[in-house]
């Protein structure tokens, strides 16, 4: 058992466990390496990690930048590289998912099944007239077949976008829209919290023609979950299982460029509008082989690994899907919430599996906290040997908690930093290398370069007392290539605020302690992070607005003991809208609109009814005394704002109009 040591600055630290250590896949060697030479290193992990048809000569071409291209001559495909080549080494036998369905039916798929269904799938996209370079929309729950398709469109080389099955029609039709996508994905519904939750019905919504235009998806496949009763288009509509079924058996993938689009994932920016993030084949691949291999210390013969993710997240595309495909990983995939049936659905999962390592986001781990480590004791979770943490940053708390209760007081706990336009782990330790240090995220992994900087780009060094920004100083595989159909949005938002040094703003406060670490200190800019999803304080304030109640609206990010942040939304209402009681009426009436508009996830923790927001001279509202009113703390220097009596008479009115929560 490893001791927890305390270093040279009384923060307790855990080296790495002996046992894993000796055999650990990734070894101090890999820094050395990637230091010595870091686009040689990218070089062959591309040509180890991967099957090309056609070998890369070259690593990186940046002579575009920020347009990067990595690998350019090289050829692949991403579904064969995921499946087939497996197959064909004589592994076809190893289970890719076991998958747990929330009433508690399962499946249980080889890799050969996988490979049976996916051709089967690629064929039944073509039969519909999806042609290479097309983009596929998924809005799926965590179903099988969400799998099947990121991987069909692969296969044929047709860029999947999957969108969340928890958003509204409207953020579908948005997303749909922006990609031009022209086919659906999608199921009758799905199982969430023991019930049957409809999906087909928001489809159908969102491809109703929007102001007279139509939109432009021609066909739409419907996977059958629930079974429920679905209304047909017909000539549009399709069953997923009919279709595979009439569907060719074989199929030859399509071998596409490294550069060739993967797919598109949307997520939030600083202003109303998502951004569709671009990710091509050849080096995203190659970040997420690599980073799964590493930062798990994956041993794919034996491992269980289980990533609790939606697919509709980045994480789910890296960490369920790409990742752990390619290195031919054994995977538990689990269909619905964590307390359905009871708070201890998790632990029978790993412990029926025998799950080795488990990846999940800081807001669960203090919901688990939440709920009690009595639930956690009648379980044996003695298989798990690595836990990994992403979303944002994870409190020493939890990470303590992790490590004690679920890691049986033993385990490597690693946190990792990356963002949907890195594609893969940037930031963690290493399981078999590191000593862990709680709260920190730590060191870039081999191959990455980062810096903390202040507003002048100045590098700040290790033990710097002040908080800078985290900047990513050279290009990686995984990176971003774009933001779908504006560039223009993709330099303004990553490479202008360090245009001279070439640097990539990820918009995140950072500090380096003493010993060099990193430590994440949260978003700089108006995007908020809600139990590690990312929503911008525009959005939610648009759909605020949207709401005939609502002359204006502005929304902050306050910190929440369990899921982070949680959204605090000002509403300056309209002169005739009903208010009932103390504004508890059309609080909730207001919250409400906010999930139907966007996501049950953007939903306001609280909203505060007010008859004034804290506006500088220039019009622009000061959030960060809202901010102060939203945390209960004294609110900060007023003296910017343009009427210096608003604060006081808003926290005047909100004696008494608190409490909004439900
Ligand atoms: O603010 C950082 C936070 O999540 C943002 C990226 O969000 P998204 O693109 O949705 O991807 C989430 C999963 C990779 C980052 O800019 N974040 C993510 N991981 C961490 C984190 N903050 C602190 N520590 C982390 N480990």
């Amino acid at each position: 058992m490893t001791q927890p040591a305390t270093d040279s600055h009384d923060q307790t630290t855990y080296p790495p466990p002996a046992d894993l250590a000796s055999g650990a896949v990734a070894t101090a060697e890999l820094y050395e390496e990637a230091a010595a030479d870091r686009l040689a290193f990218w070089g062959r992990q591309a040509s180890e990690l991967l099957t090309w048809d056609v070998e890369p000569t070259e690593v990186l071409d940046w002579s575009a930048a920020p347009f990067a291209r990595w690998f350019a001559d090289g050829r692949l495909n991403a579904a064969a590289n995921c499946v087939d080549r497996h197959v064909a080494a004589g592994r076809g036998d190893r289970v890719a998912f076991h998958w747990v369905g929330e009433p508690g039916d399962t499946v249980t798929t080889t890799y050969a099944e996988l490979h049976a269904q996916v051709q089967r799938a690629a064929n039944a996209l073509t039969d519909l007239g999806v042609r290479t370079g097309d983009r596929v929309a998924i809005y799926l729950p965590m179903v099988p077949e969400a799998v099947v398709a990121m991987l069909a469109c692969a296969r044929i080389g047709a860029p999947h976008s999957v969108v969340f099955s928890g958003f509204s029609a409207q953020a579908l039709r948005d997303r749909v829209d922006d990609a031009r996508a022209v086919a659906v994905i999608t199921s009758d519904g799905g199982y969430r919290r023991g019930e049957p939750a409809p999906l087909k019905p928001a489809v159908d919504a969102a491809l109703e023609p929007r102001d007279g235009v139509e939109s432009t998806v021609r066909a739409v496949l419907v996977v059958q979950r629930t079974k429920g009763e679905v209304a047909w288009t017909e000539g549009r509509d399709h069953w997923w299982h009919e279709a595979l079924e009439a569907a060719a058996p074989t199929h030859e993938p399509v071998s596409v460029e490294a550069e060739h689009p993967l797919f598109v994932l949307y997520t939030s920016g600083s202003t109303g509008k998502p951004k569709g993030i671009l990710h091509t084949t050849g080096g995203y691949l190659t970040q997420a082989a690599y980073t799964h291999r590493n930062v798990f210390d994956l041993h794919p013969e034996t491992d269980v690994y289980w990533c609790g993710a939606d697919i509709g997240w980045v994480t789910g595309h890296t960490y369920i899907v790409y990742g752990p495909l390619l290195n031919g990983t054994t995977s538990v995939m689990y269909e619905g919430t964590p307390n359905t049936p009871t708070q201890d659905r998790w632990w029978q999962i790993v412990e029926q599996h025998g799950v080795t390592k488990l990846y999940t986001a800081p807001t669960t781990i203090r919901t688990f906290m939440k709920w009690g480590e009595e639930l956690v004791s009648g379980h044996d979770l003695s298989s798990l040997q690595v836990l990994g943490s992403v979303g944002e940053p994870i409190n020493p708390e939890a990470w303590t908690w992790y490590r004690r209760v679920i890691g049986s007081d033993r385990t490597p706990v690693v946190d990792t930093w990356w963002q949907t336009e890195t594609g893969g782990i940037m930031i963690s330790a290493l399981p078999g290398v590191t000593s862990l240090k709680p709260g920190s995220a730590q060191v870039p992994l081999p191959g990455i370069s980062v810096e903390v900087v202040d507003d002048e780009g100045r590098v700040l060094p290790a033990g710097h007392e002040g908080a800078g920004y985290l900047v990513l100083t050279e290009p990686w595989p995984g990176m971003l290539r774009g933001i779908w159909g504006d560039e223009e949005r993709y330099r303004d938002t990553y490479w202008s605020r360090f245009a001279k040094e070439g640097w990539y703003f990820a918009g995140d406060g950072a500090r380096r302690d003493a010993d060099g670490d990193v430590w994440l200190l949260g978003r700089v800019d108006d995007v908020m992070n809600v139990s590690g999803h990312r929503i911008s304080t525009t959005e939610v304030e648009s759909a605020l607005v949207s709401h005939p109640s609502v002359a204006e609206a502005a929304v902050v990010g306050a910190s929440d003991p369990t899921t982070g942040q949680g959204i605090v939304a000002f509403v300056i209402l309209r002169e005739n809208a009903p208010r009932g009681a103390d504004g508890q009426d059309v609080a909730k009436a207001l919250r409400d609109h906010v999930a139907r508009e966007i996501s049950p996830i953007a939903k306001p923790r609280q909203v505060m009814v007010v008859s004034e927001l804290p506006k500088t001279r220039s019009g622009k509202i000061m959030r960060r005394l809202l901010r102060d009113v939203a945390e209960d703390r004294q609110v900060g220097d007023v003296t910017t704002l343009a009427d210096s009596s608003v604060m006081a008479t808003i926290q005047a009115g909100l004696q008494g109009s608190r409490g909004s929560e439900d």
